[in-house]
């Protein structure tokens, strides 16, 4: 018998490259739930069923259809729940429905999973936007950067949350259910707290995605908009290493069942803004127009994952390094451009 794994989401960035790993495994099957809200992701869906799996079953549907997710869930062995309303500056507008896909669309999957799956492993995708601004951290700034003073790794799981903008919040609540479903119902599920992370089928645009987004802009020889001064700091982690982290806490979920983890590139593998321009810039052999305009609210002046956890409890760390990965991407985008029109 094969092993269903449900994946919502699973037309969206991180969604298709999870997906197209599990199906390469022929014991398992794999059922994407999406309701293709996000632009572009039809082309991700089309890709996957290119593929011709046998063991692939794609249901358009809504995370806040509580009826509908009773009956996708059942039977699941992992679930995968990665839906969600992505973008900080959509959730400013409407933050309504940001809280009705993000909080309660996680309230309704966990309910569904606890009435007709209790014993499946659960990941949740979160975001180290949890933490905030994080304005108490002792900054010094360069010329392209903020950098820490101190010897400080990055940001740990025991940084006290601080939910800021409506995405926050809802995504906050989502983490916060997530690991309580664990404490109160004994429920396998796991929180990931995700920096910033980037590689193929990504359909970055301004709001959200920003280093396919530049990455697109680049090649298509447009201006970039940069929202702060671009010294921003983010740490970044190529798809796969964070595809290969949710495997091993599947695999190791007698250990880390309840456990909430920092994902990300780690201090070795930061860009600011500005130096991943420059870096385009070298690669592509071109100059790139930028225009500044404010900051956005809860931007972090710098976000660096500190993944010291992950390591001791699952043996994780990344193992694609920034140039490579911006690397691939760039050949990536150059094929599949015409894809983020
Ligand atoms: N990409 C990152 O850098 C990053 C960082 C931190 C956290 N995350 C989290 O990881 C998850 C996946 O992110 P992604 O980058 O793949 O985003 P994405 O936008 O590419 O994928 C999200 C998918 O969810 C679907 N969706 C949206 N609303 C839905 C709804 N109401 N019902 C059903 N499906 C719906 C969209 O159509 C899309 O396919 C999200 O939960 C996101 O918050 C991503």
């Amino acid at each position: 018998m094969r092993k269903k794994i449900l994946l919502t989401g699973g037309a969206g960035f991180i969604g298709v490259n999870l997906a197209a790993e599990l199906l390469k495994n022929k014991d398992n099957f794999v059922v994407v739930y999406d309701n293709l809200s996000r632009p572009g992701v039809e082309d991700n869906l089309a890709w996957l069923r290119k593929q011709k799996f046998p063991n692939f079953q794609f249901i358009r549907g809504d995370i806040r259809d509580f009826k509908k997710l009773k009956q996708v869930v059942s039977d699941s062995r992992e679930i995968y729940h990665l839906a969600a309303q992505v973008a900080v500056t959509r959730s400013v507008t409407d933050p309504i429905e940001d809280f009705e896909i993000n909080a309660a669309g996680t309230l309704y999957l966990l309910e569904a999973t606890r009435l007709k799956s209790p014993g499946a492993v659960f990941v949740f995708a979160s975001t180290n936007k949890v933490y905030g601004e994080l304005g108490h951290l002792k900054l010094k700034e360069t010329q392209t950067r903020y950098i820490f003073t101190g010897k400080q790794k990055g940001v740990a799981e025991t940084e006290n949350l601080n939910f800021h903008s409506p995405y926050g919040n809802s995504k906050g609540a989502a983490d916060q259910y997530v690991r309580d479903y664990h404490r109160i119902y004994g429920m396998k599920t796991v929180v990931f707290r995700q920096s910033c992370i980037y590689g193929p089928h990504q359909k970055g645009n301004e709001d959200q995605g920003w280093v396919a987004h530049f990455v697109i802009r680049a090649l298509r020889q447009e201006a970039i908009n940069i929202y702060g001064d671009g010294k921003q700091v983010r740490d970044l982690l190529e798809v796969s290493d964070l595809l290969k982290a949710y495997q091993m806490a599947v695999r190791q979920i007698g250990k880390c069942a309840g456990q909430i983890y920092n994902i990300g590139g780690g201090l070795e593998n930061t860009f600011s803004l500005l130096e991943l321009i420059n870096f385009l810039e070298k690669e592509l052999k071109r100059e790139i127009e930028c225009h500044f305009f404010q900051w956005r609210p809860g931007d972090q002046k710098i976000f660096v994952s500190d993944n010291t956890k992950l390591l001791r409890d699952l043996g994780w760390k990344p193992a694609v390094f920034r140039e490579e990965g911006v690397r691939n991407l760039i050949a990536w985008m150059r094929n599949n451009l015409e894809l983020n029109d």
